[in-house]
Order: C-alpha cells, then structure tokens, then sequence
C-alpha cells in the first residue's frame, strides 16, 4: 500500500499506477493548539510505502506519524523522500552548529526498515541513515519534455551540476555540456556566476540544476547566459522548490520554458519520477 503525505499526492497516485498497489486516503484531523493527526482507516499488509517530501516542518511530522502507524500495520516500511529537506545542510558550516541532514536522517530512518530519496545534494547524505538508504537520479527524465531543439548546449550553474547536465544531455541524445562558476556571499545570499566558455550565441540553451529554490542561481545564470546571445533558454531541474518569489525571478531573468519532476509538486512538475521510484522498488 502506498501512504502519500500531503505534499506527495500527485506522485503517490502515480507510483500506485506504475506498482498496481492500493492508495491509501489519508485523513487528517486538526487540533485547536495547531497539531494534528493522520489516520489511515484501511492500514494493512505486507508492505507500506510511505512517499513524503519533506518540504516543511510540517511534512516532516506527518512523515513520521505516517511510519509510526505503518509500523504497527504492516509487515515491512519503505520510506520514499522525494525531495529529502535540510539534505543541503550536510555538515557543520560553523563550530556549534549541527548537522541538520543527519538529524533529520536519524529521525526519519527510526521509523523504516529501508530509505530511497531522488537526487539528494549529496549522495553522501544517505550513509546518515541508519537503515539501507539509496539515491535515485531522476535526472534523465528531464530531457522528456525538452523541444526539439538546434545545436544544443546543456549549462550547470556552478560545477557540482555538471553530470546531471551531463545526464540530461545524454537522454536527449545530442549536444555539448558546460557549467559556470559560481560565487555566493553566505551573508547576503547573492549569487554571482562567471560566463562559461563555451559559445552559446545562436544555440538552443538548457540549463540543469539539481534544485531551484530562491532562483538567485538560475536567474544569475541566465543572465549572464542572454549576454552571448542564445537563440533559446530552457531550464530544468529536479527539484522545482520554486521558494517565494523565484518563479517570478525567472520569468523576468528571460526563459523560454521551465520544468521540474513531481519530487516537489509545483505547476512546473511536468515530469514524474514515479518510475524510477517504481524500477527501484519491484
Ligand atoms: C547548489 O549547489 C545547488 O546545486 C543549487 O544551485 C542551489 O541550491 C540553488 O539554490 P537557489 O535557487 O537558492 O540559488
């Protein structure tokens, strides 16, 4: 059975297409104090698959009251994190702080027997888990809804994106593969980027990133990108995070189309990862 959290209904029907397992309808009831309760009537059975990205405070405690009462309902719990929040917090940046992803890690991996998250920042991530946890990379899916496109160019904002955009390119089946370096001041959260090399004037442009969440990266990157000239710019990434106003900033940095898989659900979620998440699971 499949126990989708709030924030992973979409995939959760998808994955329950894909696998020919049972959806559960969670209930939700809520208290006057702000708390609140799942419940999942019909719980039961070999095995529960609870899908959750953990994209708030919130979906982290439903996640846990989803384990916690498949624990008691079924034989065996999988645990399936989307989009696996605070996984960017991988160590201490300054003395005295914590290591939010392993707290995390530790809380969630209390509760399953087993772990599987899409294209964590860090695949490293999942050796904080203390049961078998996996990284999946969704990233060839991105090059689904891609046009047809002229002599293209698959762009990371900063290197750490370049094998995805390599990924990308090589599910689309043509083009070349770059990146730029980024800078970001920790103080202000200004991101810059510096031009990459390669020629980008008169080409089809696709940039590739493992998340978009406040936009500063992408839409310094596709500024800089409108400098030489491209005939079109198309950004895609796994995790459309989309935080307050960065789908706006996109817009008006100038894109021809953006899209994101259904890791975290958005308008732009145009691609599902609920066969890769189905393939690792039969
Ligand atoms: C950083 O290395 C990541 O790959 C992303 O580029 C970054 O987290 C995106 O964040 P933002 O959208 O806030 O610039």
């Amino acid at each position: 059975m499949i126990l989708p959290g709030s924030a992973s209904q979409s995939l959760s029907a998808s994955l329950a297409a894909e696998l020919d397992a049972p959806l559960a309808t969670v209930e939700t009831d809520r208290f006057a104090d702000g708390e609140f309760k799942v419940r999942v009537p019909d719980a039961g059975g070999d095995r529960a698959v609870v899908v959750a990205a953990t994209v708030s405070a919130r979906a982290h405690v439903e996640l846990l009251q989803l384990q916690d009462l498949a624990r008691e309902a079924f034989d065996e719990v999988v645990t399936v994190l989307p989009y696996m929040g605070y996984a960017r917090q991988d160590r201490a940046f300054r003395e005295g702080e914590p290591v939010s992803a392993r707290a995390v890690a530790r809380a969630v991996g209390s509760g399953t027997d087993r772990v599987l998250t899409v294209n964590p920042h860090e695949p490293g991530v999942c050796e904080f888990f203390d049961v078998p946890a996996e990284p999946l990379d969704a990233a060839p899916r991105l090059a689904d809804p891609l046009p047809d496109l002229s002599d293209p160019l698959f762009l990371a904002p900063d290197e750490g994106a370049i094998e995805l955009a390599a990924s990308v390119r090589d599910a689309y089946g043509a083009g070349d593969t770059d990146y730029f370096e980024k800078t970001r001041d920790y103080d202000t959260g200004e991101v810059s980027v510096e031009p990459s090399d390669a020629a980008a004037a008169g080409r089809d442009v696709v940039l590739v990133d493992d998340i978009i969440a406040t936009g500063s990266t992408m839409a310094s990157a596709i500024e800089q990108l409108h400098a030489s000239g491209p005939a079109s710019v198309h950004v895609t990434c796994v995790h459309p995070m989309l935080a307050d106003n960065a789908r706006s900033k996109l817009a008006n940095a100038g894109v021809d189309s953006l899209h994101g898989t259904d890791t975290v659900e958005r308008p732009v979620s145009s691609v599902s990862v609920a066969p890769v998440v189905a393939d690792a699971l039969e």
